[in-house]
């Protein structure tokens, strides 16, 4: 899809809203859309279809499996026998055919069973590489293949995708189209939490977890999601005898939080060609002391920027949010990591949980102490942006409450569903933008050349003045 009229008046729209609005602060954009209900997608679309064939894997899914990106975990579900763990997989135009055998779990919630869940490690992957992988047996064998990504090192070029709480309605459905669609192709998904919304249905009706599964397969089973705890991960539900939190999660997607130290799968780190990657848990302990909190603390030092110019932060809950919605859920994490964040430069973080679009500029809150009453943001060039991009089309619909006025750390914000990308070209600089699901796949509602923190801290965020 290309530019159409409608989308070049669009974009000029906000271009002059941008200008008009610059001098009060942060622009919330004039695109205002209808308001539907987001409908989950029913249980015999096309996106659900269940593969053919006696117990066919399905739900095929893979991520990173290492610290470097030499290793890929591969996953499905097989749904009524235990079948093969084995995974077949070649580099392409190889005829050399290498195998990995992996390890299947099952688990019960309320009266829902789960299939047999394979999760497989593939190791010492080359480089910058295409590989063809095949799990299943005789007429159920399934295909697919992935890149790994170029050696870790600071001038590799690399794309990633963002997404965050999808869940599986008709938006989302939008959302994942225009990510596969978008001119400027992803590599690389990082993901933001809170995936199926299995949880919206009665007991949590984890069947809804395998459609969602079936329906993201078209791309988790192509390329890495980088995976994220969202909220509606728990399935914490003491009223129905699960009080074991993260149960469906857990035996279904994988982290490699061991190769970073981590203790728990929910918060990890990886390096993905020229980036550093950091995945926090809003959802677990960070107090001081915490295993999470002890992990970060050591976690920092070991980023080395010579290596990995770009450190990247993904969380679930927002620390900067202007929306109505979930407003200062992010406020404890921030007390505690905020100081952190800048002193070691992160870039950019990621976050979901509101569902709409925000992006800040670069600000810092650390200098309050209870007692001194310097309680507000305040420019801070070794500071990260903060994007808020939870607007992947779930079941519970757009947040398109604000608080007003907005605030001047806010730089852009809108209540649309849609997806981002930020695109790394070398150590000094990356190109973001934001794609709003009702535009043409080109078309970038919002957009930003990120100057990297280490090597190249020159303001990019010039339009806020404390
Ligand atoms: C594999 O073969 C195809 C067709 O001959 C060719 O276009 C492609 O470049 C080859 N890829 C590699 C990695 O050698
Ligand atoms: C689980 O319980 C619900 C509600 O009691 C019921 O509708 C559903 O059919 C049950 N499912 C199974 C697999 O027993
Ligand atoms: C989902 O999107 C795909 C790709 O655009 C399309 O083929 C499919 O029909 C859609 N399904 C539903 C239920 O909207
Ligand atoms: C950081 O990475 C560079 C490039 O790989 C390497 O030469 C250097 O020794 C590393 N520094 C530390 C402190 O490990
Ligand atoms: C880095 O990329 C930017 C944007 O493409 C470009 O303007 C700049 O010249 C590049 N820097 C180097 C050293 O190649
Ligand atoms: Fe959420």
């Amino acid at each position: 899809m290309g530019l159409d009229f409608f989308s070049v008046l669009l974009v000029l729209g906000l271009v002059l809203n941008s200008l008009l609005l610059f001098c009060n602060g942060g622009l919330t954009s004039s695109f205002v859309r209808k308001v539907e209900k987001s409908i989950d997608m029913p249980l015999d679309s096309d996106v659900f279809r269940v593969p053919p064939g006696y117990n066919a894997p399905q739900q095929v899914h893979i991520t990173q499996g290492d610290v470097e990106g030499k290793a890929v975990i591969v996953s499905w579900v097989t749904p009524e026998a235990k079948g093969s763990n084995t995974v077949l997989y070649w580099k392409e135009n190889s005829s050399k055919k290498l195998r990995a055998r992996g390890k299947y779990n099952t688990y019960k919630f309320y009266n829902y069973t789960s299939g047999y869940i394979h999760h497989c490690l593939i190791r010492n992957l080359e480089y910058d590489t295409k590989y063809y992988y095949e799990v299943g047996v005789g007429k159920t064998k399934r295909k697919f293949w992935f890149y790994t990504p170029p050696e870790v090192g600071p001038d590799v070029p690399y794309t990633f995708g963002l997404i965050g709480d999808l869940g599986q309605t008709f938006d989302s459905n939008m959302t994942l189209t225009h990510y596969e669609n978008s001119p400027t192709k992803g590599q690389a998904v990082l993901f933001v939490g809170d995936i199926s919304y299995a949880d919206t249905y009665p007991n949590h009706d984890n069947n809804r977890w395998d459609t969602w599964g079936r329906f993201a397969e078209r791309s988790t089973a192509y390329q890495p999601w980088i995976w994220t705890a969202g909220n509606h991960e728990m399935d914490f539900a003491p009223e129905i005898g699960e009080t074991k939190p993260f149960k469906p999660f857990t035996h279904r997607y994988r982290t490699p939080y061991r190769a970073s130290g981590s203790t728990e799968p929910f918060w990890y780190s990886i390096k993905r060609g020229p980036a550093h990657i950091i995945v926090l848990s809003s959802y677990s302990a960070y107090g001081k002391y915490t295993p999470q909190y002890t992990w970060l603390e050591e976690e920092f030092p070991k980023v080395n920027r010579t290596e990995t110019p770009w450190l990247i932060v993904l969380v679930h809950s927002p620390w900067y949010n202007s929306y109505d919605y979930h407003f200062m859920e992010g406020e404890t994490m921030r007390v505690m990591f905020e100081s952190w964040f800048v002193k070691n430069k992160v870039d950019v973080v990621f976050a979901g949980h509101v569902h709409a679009y925000e992006r800040s500029e670069r600000i810092s809150n650390i200098a309050y102490n209870v007692v001194n009453g310097n309680c507000s943001p305040v420019k801070d060039q070794s500071a990260p942006v903060y994007i808020t991009i939870g607007d992947g089309g779930n079941i519970e619909g757009l947040a398109n409450k604000m608080t007003e006025p907005q605030p001047k750390y806010s730089a852009f914000r809108e209540a649309s569903f849609g997806h981002a990308i930020f695109s790394i070209k070398n150590r000094t600089h990356a190109h973001y933008g934001w794609h709003r699901n009702q535009d043409g796949c080109a078309v970038q509602a919002d957009t930003m050349w990120f100057h990297n923190r280490f090597w190249y801290p020159v303001d990019d965020s010039p339009s806020f003045d404390s």
